[in-house]
């Protein structure tokens, strides 16, 4: 089965909407047809100085929800990335490989130093595509599964992958494959379609898996609409209303363009209460799954360090093979 790693910051007590439908509905997905790596990256957190105690809540809500998702723990390896020290490794020796130009053309860490000024910006967020790369290079993992967003950080990787091959040897890394959905990779911000969807909002733009499911129906009750009444996909004049579809199509499964005739002659309104039901129906079972996990952390906690284990085995495997081909003498 071909080797797929995908994973998410813990930065939020809650996922939203726009992770659920962009990447862990893929997660799940995929998980039968491939030997699927899920991880929640606390160091990548770290970046932005989170208090440690959040931090290791989030991290262990992070996993809790990609378990109530379905992500199942006999077929998939779930762990957390600080687990394995492998990816720091790994990024020391791929940092050693990327240009400075090349990082600073990152457009996340732009955006984000520039939210954040020079005194809030870590050297940490600048190499933070590196250790993206080391997670995904460490496993030799074919298929990375990612909303739209993540595209860029991906082809970082693949041009590190390629020029380790080229510098030390074909075989060093295997060259990743971007996963992202054609539709449900980029979910709108409910309350500006202009925006994605984030985790920093905690407003009523973003739908948090964790949420009253009542207060998560209310939000997308008050989502803007567009000028007009006609429902139809249509991103550049109807982002709005293309937003609600491309959900509605993702969480039932329904064809878009089956979705638009069933709407023909009726008012956004039907839309939205159609959406809320179905976001109120996600989230009611995903909660109790996700609560039982985090009342009982022990278990939570096996199923990570089960995960860790596994993952350690494969990624020491490959950071031997990195290691040598770059000159570094074994430990006798
Ligand atoms: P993160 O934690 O920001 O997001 C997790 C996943 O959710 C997707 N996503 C979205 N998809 C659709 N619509 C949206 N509005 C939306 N917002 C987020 C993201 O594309 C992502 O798939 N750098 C990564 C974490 C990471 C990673 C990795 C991912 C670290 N190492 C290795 C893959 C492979 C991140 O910050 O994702």
């Amino acid at each position: 089965r071909p080797r797929i790693f995908s994973a998410m910051q813990p930065t939020n007590d809650s996922l939203h909407l726009g992770n659920y439908i962009g990447a862990l509905t893929q997660w799940v997905a995929l998980q039968d047809s491939h030997d699927a790596l899920y991880c929640v990256v606390d160091l990548h957190a770290l970046t932005v100085n989170p208090d440690p105690a959040r931090l290791r809540d989030r991290t262990r809500r992070t996993a809790a929800q990609y378990l109530a998702a379905g992500v199942d723990p006999a077929r998939s390896t779930l762990f957390v990335q600080s687990h394995v020290h492998e990816h720091s490794e790994l990024a020391w020796l791929l940092g050693c490989q990327t240009g400075f130009g090349e990082a600073s053309r990152m457009t996340q860490f732009k955006d984000k130093s520039a939210k954040r000024g020079a005194e809030g910006t870590t050297v940490g967020l600048f190499t933070y595509p590196v250790l993206m790369a080391a997670d995904i290079l460490l496993y030799d993992t074919a298929l990375v599964p990612v909303g739209e967003d993540q595209r860029q950080h991906l082809e970082l990787a693949r041009d590190l992958a390629e020029r380790m091959n080229s510098r030390f040897g074909d075989g060093t890394c295997v060259v990743p494959e971007p996963h992202i959905m054609a539709a449900g990779a980029r979910i709108q911000d409910l309350q500006d379609p202009a925006r994605k969807m984030s985790k920093e909002d905690g407003n009523k733009g973003a739908v948090f898996l964790l949420d009253d499911p009542k207060r998560a129906a209310k939000n997308i009750k008050a989502a803007v609409t567009d000028d007009g009444t006609e429902i139809r996909y249509d991103p550049a004049t109807k982002p709005g209303v293309a937003n609600l579809l491309t959900m509605l199509s993702v969480l039932t499964s329904t064809p878009v363009a089956d979705l638009e005739r069933a709407y023909e002659g009726k008012m956004y309104g039907h839309l939205k209460v159609d959406l809320a039901e179905a976001v109120v129906e996600l989230l009611t079972p995903l909660q109790r799954v996700a609560n039982e996990y985090l009342d009982d952390p022990a278990e939570l906690d096996r199923v990570l360090a089960a995960g860790a284990d596994r993952a350690r085995e494969l990624g020491a495997a490959t950071l031997d093979r990195i290691r040598d081909r770059m000159g570094l003498v074994p430990a006798a």
